[in-house]
């Protein structure tokens, strides 16, 4: 009997104990994973798995690297983080070609970065991602120039009150979304045939942000995605950036399957002191915060616009520092062979399940595709 109860014994503090190292380990596995992946806090400076956090620049995550052999495309280069992407890629010896609708600005971003750099090779070229035809006009003149292409950033992006396109669809989708979807797909069998001569992995980077959290329910309004009556601003805003984590992964997988020498990321820059909200009544400050203080009812509560207002220039970086988890993931070899992966503070980071939601990036694959082929009616 005794013998009976200490054999009991035995066994269940076994037990107990290969359980709670399971556990522990478990627990150190999810904790290494957290600090590779997740490692940035609001006001972190802390280095994660890459060595670098999201205090540092464009410039020193670049450092060091010789890209003279790359042709790359950006979108929405003619101000904040699409010109300093556009500046340290020419000072990596990059061949940009930025992609802009307001040609004077961009030929002054141009100007001003062969001031610096007398070397930097730059093509202004001019594109309205809002429309579907200022888009195909775009790549074909692209695919005139006969250039290579290794990297395509889908950088551009607005915030603003419900608009329709040139083409019926609700401006942000159209402008952040659709229109770079168009952009990626006709510009893909160039990106093809440039990995294929010259054996150089080729990279499609969508800037999205940590907005994408907080869509509608449901992430995208298929049925009534150019619906005034459902629009809400930040919500909206949150569709199109999610709309880009979805659309980089779907093409992640696709391109996988096929084997190409390309990969497929998105990424946010963080909170980033641009203009970006200039077609509203909110500073880039405010956003800012009301995202980092999470608030989908933020535009009804006067008291958190305020608080948001002031703590906003607390929870920004400069463009310099917002420009650098793009060219990170744009250059730098650490990236070799990363797919279908969200970027955050230059270190691989989680989106939220939504965006990682394979059926969901499914959907809004062919849904986008007929929206393009039948110009904006799905
Ligand atoms: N700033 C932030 O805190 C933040 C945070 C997360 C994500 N992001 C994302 O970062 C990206 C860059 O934004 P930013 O902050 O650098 O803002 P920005 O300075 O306003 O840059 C946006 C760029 O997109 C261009 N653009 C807008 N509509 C266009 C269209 N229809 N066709 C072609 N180009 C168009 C703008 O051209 P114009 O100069 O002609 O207006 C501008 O060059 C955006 O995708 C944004 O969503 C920004």
């Amino acid at each position: 009997m005794r013998w009976d109860l200490t054999v009991h014994l035995f066994t269940s503090l076994l037990s107990i104990y290969q359980a709670s190292n399971f556990f522990l380990e478990r627990l150190k596995k999810d904790k290494v994973r957290k600090k590779d992946t997740r490692g940035m806090g609001l006001f972190s400076s802390r280095k994660a798995h890459s060595g670098f956090s999201g205090s540092n620049t464009a410039e020193e995550v670049t450092r060091g690297i010789d890209a003279t052999a790359l042709t790359a495309i950006i979108t929405g280069a003619s101000s904040g983080i699409g010109s300093e992407t556009e500046r340290i890629l020419a000072l990596r010896g990059v061949h940009v070609v930025i992609a802009v609708r307001n040609m004077s600005k961009g030929q002054a971003v141009k100007e001003a970065i062969m001031k610096e750099n007398s070397n930097a090779k730059v093509d202004v070229m001019e594109i309205n991602l809002s429309s579907m035809a200022s888009v195909r006009k775009f790549a074909s003149e692209f695919k005139s120039l006969n250039l290579p292409l290794n990297i395509l950033i889908n950088n551009a992006g607005v915030a603003t009150y419900f608009k329709l396109s040139q083409d019926n669809i609700e401006m942000m989708f159209a402008t952040n979304h659709l229109g770079h979807f168009l952009l990626t797909n006709l510009l893909l069998e160039t990106m093809k045939s440039t990995a294929d001569q010259s054996n150089i992995e080729g990279r499609i980077i969508n800037v999205s942000s940590n907005a994408h959290k907080y869509s509608y329910n449901g992430g995208i309004l298929f049925d009534n995605i150019s619906d005034e009556s459902r629009f809400n601003i930040m919500w909206a805003y949150a569709q199109s950036k999610l709309a880009n984590v979805l659309h980089a992964n779907e093409l992640a997988r696709r391109l996988k399957e096929e084997g190409v020498l390309i990969t497929s990321n998105s990424l946010t820059p963080g909170a980033v002191e641009t203009n970006i909200f200039r077609d509203t009544i909110l500073s880039g400050k405010t956003v800012a915060a009301i995202f980092l203080l999470r608030s989908k009812y933020f535009p009804y509560s006067f008291l958190r616009t305020s608080i948001a207002t002031s703590l906003g220039k607390y929870f920004l970086k400069t463009v310099q520092q917002g420009a650098s988890t793009t060219c990170y993931v744009a250059l730098h070899p650490n990236v070799k062979g990363v797919n279908g992966e969200y970027f955050r503070n230059n270190n691989i980071s989680e989106s939220n399940s939504k965006a990682q939601d394979t059926e969901l990036s499914k959907k809004l694959w062919d849904f986008s595709i007929k929206l393009c082929e039948n110009n904006g009616n799905a």
